[in-house]
């Protein structure tokens, strides 16, 4: 048989070598090491979401089925009287159920079909780096070409300082700069992975400015919204003057629910967007599994009256304190993060023995590969190099930083910090 060779766009995608996940996969991990790396919870859902899934198995019959291609009914009307109250410019009508919402197979699935539906090879769509790495391969995948532009980060290697969200820039002449005649799409995320970034009105201003001079369609990835800390208000760019016609705005029930492995995201967006990335969704995925959007709808339906992300929001907002003391601890600087579950370190101050014996994986890899790999070797606690979330000319902006994910519970965040502290004899 011929031998098979991957596709190009496969390759552009970045298959020649492995991936950021693989390489720092459990398996390669010390067997007691505590991980902090890939985002998902230590804890199951909410009880009353599991109940209603072990409900929708074991009662509803159609539920076991395939599902309408758009979603399940009670889900999308859930989704639509949840978001409504903020997407005030649709005014008494709010978001319409049967048109303006698409239930995905998790954001990651929307966010493919949309990118899938709107683009044409050569296409350029504008990635805001850091960036969610599953963005590239969508992109690619669907004969894009990503742009990238960077956020500026505070400087590096300060002890003790304590830069937030509002310190990591978009330089707009960058942005503007960026855009040709080819480019069709912008992906903001808000709050942001890694640096837990939420963007102020005033930016989001200049991003639709650009959106609106340049005819773009904006995807707003925006899995993280129901995790914001401080007060942080959370503003869609959908509902700024001239955006919600060219916006679709992304969620996750696996971020909002703590269930990731379900699977269930879903699209919000005028008709036409909405109609356009359901022709694609159909293709790839057909429907999204229906007990579980059964669940999804429960929780949203019950949420206020449980006053759940409210109560989510604090639990976080502890486990958040109880990793940024760790490095307060040790005086390794770290970005306040506004929304998300993710801190990011600043470990320029990490000094690494000389001779230290790495594995050929990290070769040609940033520093922050090799940084990670010992803290998860030597100290027992997996981080994440978020180089991995930047493109090849803009790694060393991104290889100054580890990613410690705090969606774990606080007895783990503690036990990893009481590890941590052995950092002390590396810093310089
Ligand atoms: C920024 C961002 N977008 C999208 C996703 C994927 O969401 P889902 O699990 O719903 O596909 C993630 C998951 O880590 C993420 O961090």
């Amino acid at each position: 048989m011929a031998s098979l060779v991957k596709s190009d766009s496969l390759r552009q995608a970045g298959a020649e070598r492995l991936d950021v996940w693989s390489i720092f996969n459990p398996t390669n991990m010390p067997k007691d090491s505590i991980n902090l790396g890939q985002g998902f919870m230590s804890w199951a859902p909410p009880d009353f979401i599991l109940e209603a899934a072990n409900d929708a198995i074991s009662n509803n019959v159609m539920a076991n089925h395939y599902s309408p291609a758009r979603g399940r009914p009670r889900l999308r009307n859930a989704i639509a009287s949840h978001y409504s109250k903020e997407f005030t410019h649709l005014g008494q009508k709010g978001l319409d159920p049967e048109t303006e919402i698409l239930v995905t197979a998790g954001a990651n699935e929307g966010m493919y079909a949309a990118l899938l539906a709107y683009l044409n090879p050569g296409d350029e769509v504008i990635c805001i780096e850091p960036f969610f790495d599953q963005y590239t391969a969508s992109i690619i995948f669907n004969g894009g070409v990503p742009v990238y532009v960077p956020l500026h980060p505070p400087p590096a290697g300060q002890t003790g300082a304590k830069p937030t969200g509002k310190d990591w820039r978009v330089d707009f002449d960058e942005l503007r700069a960026a855009i040709t005649p080819k480019t069709k799409v912008i992906i903001l995320n808000t709050p942001h992975n890694p640096v837990g970034k939420m963007f102020n009105r005033s930016e989001l201003e200049q991003f639709a400015k650009v959106a609106i001079d340049n005819n773009l369609l904006v995807l707003s990835d925006e899995v993280y919204d129901c995790l914001t800390y401080d007060g942080h208000e959370h503003i869609r760019i959908a509902t700024l003057p001239g955006m919600w016609e060219r916006t679709i705005t992304v969620g996750s029930a696996g971020k909002s629910f703590a269930a990731t492995g379900w699977r269930i995201g879903w699209l919000i967006a005028p008709p036409q967007l909405i109609q356009t990335a359901l022709m694609a969704s159909t293709r790839i995925i057909f429907c999204v599994n229906g007990p579980l959007q059964e669940a999804a709808a429960v929780g949203l339906e019950l949420a206020d009256s449980k006053n759940f992300f409210q109560t989510q929001r604090k639990e976080y907002a502890e486990r958040r304190d109880v990793l940024m003391e760790v490095f307060d601890n040790l005086e390794l600087s770290y970005t306040i993060p506004d929304g998300s579950y993710f801190l990011l370190v600043d470990i320029s101050r990490i000094v690494l023995p000389e001779n230290y014996d790495f594995p050929a994986i990290l070769d040609g890899r940033g520093r922050d590969f090799r940084v990670c790999w010992f803290i998860a070797q030597e100290v027992g606690v997996v981080a994440i190099p978020p180089s991995e979330f930047y493109s090849k000319d803009h790694v060393h902006i991104g290889e100054n930083f580890a990613r410690f994910a705090f969606c774990k519970d606080p007895e783990t965040l503690k036990a990893a910090g009481a590890r941590l502290q052995k950092l002390k004899q590396y810093l310089k």
